[in-house]
């Protein structure tokens, strides 16, 4: 039995389809009755902040997908560490054997805030003597148009991107990669880097979606986002990514996908003819 955490989420949504249509037995994790109800498959509810709840729904579970996001960091603490390495000791206690692991793309020390919590995360299931292996992607090509926080809120994809190229992944193939791991053979102890097909500037995408493409600059931006209200120390660490992504950090296209599921990853023309 699997237990899919996040699956009220952007990739979770694709994972419950994907098991579903591979009659695959899992559990979906809801932190809300009704969105349950409307997954349309077997739901437990439970929250990584009540680890009673955890106990409860890990019963039963041989492997697990760890996915969550959207808890507001505090003062720079990100409380999905606290979150996720709990539930990875409630999943050992449970006797969950595999865990895969919603991770984000080069996870370090001395990555941006956000990104290093998936990495003391992923420290803490290499430690826990489970098996594991961690989906690391690059942007979801889904971040354009998630309502009030998407990229192109405005009318137009403004930001300090410069010319970096991005290999954006629609979330649709990292439901697909993570469908294949956990219903393939026991494995464990592996990375996966997973991206899209092409790494595209943003003026290419905003041609693409046919809005406006604005490249600020780092301090035009800065100014715009703490305008909007966000602390200090946030927008910085969020200008960091800017500058990397702009610098290339993403760039990357590895064959990832292709090698966990068998197929090519969407193109982004894919993934707006599919939305
Ligand atoms: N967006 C990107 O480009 C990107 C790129 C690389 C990696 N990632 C990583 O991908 C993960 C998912 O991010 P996302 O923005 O796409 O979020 P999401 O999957 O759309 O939504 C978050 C999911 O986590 C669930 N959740 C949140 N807090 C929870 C809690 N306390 N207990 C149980 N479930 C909880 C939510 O349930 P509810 O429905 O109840 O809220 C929802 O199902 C994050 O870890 C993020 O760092 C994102």
């Amino acid at each position: 039995m699997l237990l899919v955490t996040g699956a009220t989420g952007t990739i979770g949504r694709y994972l419950v389809r994907a098991l579903t249509e591979a009659d695959a037995p899992f559990r979906a994790l809801v932190r809300d009755a009704r969105k349950g109800k409307e997954l349309g498959c077997e739901f437990v509810v439970g929250d990584f902040d009540d680890p009673a709840s955890m106990v409860s729904a890990l019963k039963g579970a041989d492997r697990l997908l760890l996915n969550s996001g959207g808890a507001l960091p505090l003062a720079g603490q990100q409380p999905m560490v606290r979150q996720q390495t709990g539930v990875i000791d409630a999943a050992r206690a449970a006797g969950v054997t595999w865990v895969v692991k919603v991770s984000a793309w080069q996870p370090g020390p001395d990555a941006k805030l956000s990104v290093r919590a998936h990495w003391e995360i992923e420290q803490h299931l290499q430690a826990s003597g489970l098996r594991w292996s961690s989906l690391r992607p690059t942007g979801y090509m889904q971040n354009f148009f998630t309502g009030d926080g998407g990229f192109t809120h405005s009318g137009a994809l403004a930001g300090p991107y410069g010319v970096g190229r991005v290999a954006y992944i629609d979330a649709y193939d990292v439901a697909a990669c993570a469908a294949a791991l956990l219903t393939g053979p026991l494995g464990g102890g592996d990375a996966y880097a997973l991206t899209g097909p092409e790494a595209l500037t943003h003026e290419e995408i905003a041609a693409k979606l046919a809005i406006p493409f604005h490249d600020l600059t780092p301090k035009k931006a800065s100014e715009d986002l703490r305008a909007q209200g966000l602390p200090g120390w946030f927008v910085d660490d969020l200008l960091r990514l800017y500058a990397d992504m702009a610098a290339g950090s993403m760039s990357e296209v590895t064959t990832a996908v292709r090698d966990l599921t068998g197929r090519p990853p969407r193109t982004f023309d894919e993934f707006l003819a599919n939305r």
